[in-house]
Order: structure tokens, then C-alpha cells, then sequence
């Protein structure tokens, strides 16, 4: 039903009113705060803020539900020169693989009924790197859309991120929320345990392919794992924050 209403208003002669070609400055300053790196725009509707960031250096996707959303931006990418893709998708059933440094999302999650909260939400982790941020802006409840209160952002997703900052909006009452992705303890404890597990495996085929020392490959395995657990802790540290990991 919104699927409808928002493709109805790319089809007016009118730009809708959310459509101000404008980035909004939450996204310039995070923009000038971080290097460069992968991003997502969920709800991207015309591109605006996808051009913004690949003008920036940005390997940047757009995603929209709605087609004709997704033609408008195309052709902003190529009237602006830059080189960024845009994908007619569902945001609850995210079909774009990650990793990505920063997800971004204005004014789509909050027009989501809540029953497709935990789809996003399951998305928006497998794709955002661990350390990688998510920005979010959302109306709250009461007003034109189904909006989010601050202790909904935080349950939907707790699972994978953490809320390190909340801005109140201008206008009608809103926020922008960041989130930071926390180390995914599943994926880690899997990935010490492949490589834990990998020479046994090997070595019980006859392919391997050399001597070096797989004991030496496998402890510089280690220890970039291991230095990448410390680095999340030395951040979640830094945010005053803890996703509660026992390493
Ligand atoms: C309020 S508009 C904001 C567009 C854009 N972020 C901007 O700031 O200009 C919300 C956008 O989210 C899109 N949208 C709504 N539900 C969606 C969903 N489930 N998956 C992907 N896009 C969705 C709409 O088509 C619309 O383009």
C-alpha cells in the first residue's frame, strides 16, 4: 500500500516533498569525517544522496522499491557524470551483498510497517561491516508516516548495533540516529574455527598444496583476527560502549 503511494507521487508532475535535491548536512559532515569507502542508501528515491557520495569518492548503491524512483536517480547519476548503481529492491528482503563502511537510510525505515522491522533490520546487519556505520533518519510516531520512537531504533536493532548518537531533527519531530555495527561474534567464532579446523581437513586430503608452513599461515590468520577483535574493543572502548563480546 505505501509501495503505491510512494511510486504514485513519481509519477505527479511535481517533485514530492521530500525530494529536495538537497543533502542533508548529518550526511556531509559524516562524509567529511570518514574516508571514502562502500555505502548503501536504503530508500534512495531519486539519488540525491547517492550522487553526493559518489561525487566523494563513494563506491555508493541506492536501493528503492519503487522502479520509476530508480530511473529518476539513474539519470541524475549520468547528467552528474558519476559512476554509482541503483537497484529496485525491497529494503525488509535486502538482496545487495555487503560489506559495506556506511548504510544510510532518510525517511524509508520509518514509513515500514513495524511488522517488517526485523527483515530490514536482518539486512541492514549482513551488509554493514563490523565498525561500519548505519545513519538513520526517522520520523517519529503521530506523524505522516508510521515513525519510530529512540527505544524502537534500539530494539530493532540490537541484535547487531549499537545506537552511539541521536540528534533531534528540525521540522516535525524526528531524529537521526547512528548506529555502529558490532563485531559479529557468530562469524568470528565460525571464522577461528575454520581456519582452527582447515589443516585437518587438508591434510586428511592429498591436496596440499605446500609445506609452508601452514602452521605459519595459520598464525598470521590468527593475529590479524585477533588485531581486529582488539581494534573493535579499543573503538567500543573509545564510544564507551560494549556489545558485551568475552574474547
Ligand atoms: C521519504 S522518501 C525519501 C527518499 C530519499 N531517501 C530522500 O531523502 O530523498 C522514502 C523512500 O523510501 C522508498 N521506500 C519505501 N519503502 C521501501 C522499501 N520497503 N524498500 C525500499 N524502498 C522503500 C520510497 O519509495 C521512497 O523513495
Amino acid at each position: 500500500m505505501r509501495r503505491l503511494w510512494f511510486g504514485l507521487w513519481y509519477w505527479l508532475p511535481r517533485r514530492p516533498p521530500w525530494d529536495s535535491g538537497v543533502t542533508p548536512p548529518e550526511l556531509e559532515r559524516f562524509v567529511v569525517s570518514h574516508p571514502p569507502g562502500r555505502a548503501i542508501d536504503l530508500g534512495c528515491g531519486t539519488g540525491t544522496n547517492v550522487v553526493y557520495l559518489a561525487r566523494h569518492g563513494w563506491d555508493a548503491i541506492g536501493v528503492d522499491v519503487v522502479g520509476r524512483a530508480v530511473a529518476k536517480a539513474r539519470r541524475r547519476a549520468r547528467e552528474a557524470g558519476v559512476t554509482c548503481t541503483f537497484v529496485v529492491g525491497d529494503a525488509t528482503r535486502l538482496e545487495v551483498s555487503g560489506p559495506f563502511d556506511l548504510a544510510l537510510d532518510i525517511g524509508c525505515l520509518h514509513s515500514i510497517a513495524a511488522s517488517g522491522r526485523a527483515g530490514y533490520a536482518a539486512g541492514v546487519a549482513r551488509v554493514v561491516r563490523s565498525g561500519g556505520t548505519f545513519l538513520l533518519y526517522a520520523f517519529a510516531p503521530g506523524g505522516p508516516a508510521v515513525g519510530l520512537t529512540a527505544d524502537d531504533v534500539r530494539a530493532t536493532f540490537a541484535d547487531a548495533f549499537d545506537v552511539v548518537g541521536m540528534e533531534e531533527g528540525k521540522g516535525r519531530p524526528s531524529a537521526w540516529y547512528t548506529l555502529v555495527r558490532r563485531l559479529d561474534r557468530a562469524a568470528a567464532f565460525e571464522a577461528v574455527g575454520r581456519e582452527s579446523e582447515s589443516p585437518r581437513g587438508r591434510r586428511s586430503s592429498t591436496a596440499v598444496p605446500t609445506c609452508r608452513p601452514i602452521r605459519a599461515r595459520l598464525t598470521d590468520r590468527h593475529a590479524r583476527l585477533h588485531a581486529s577483535v582488539h581494534e573493535v574493543r579499543r573503538d567500543e572502548a573509545a564510544r564507551g560502549v560494549s556489545s558485551g563480546a568475552s574474547w
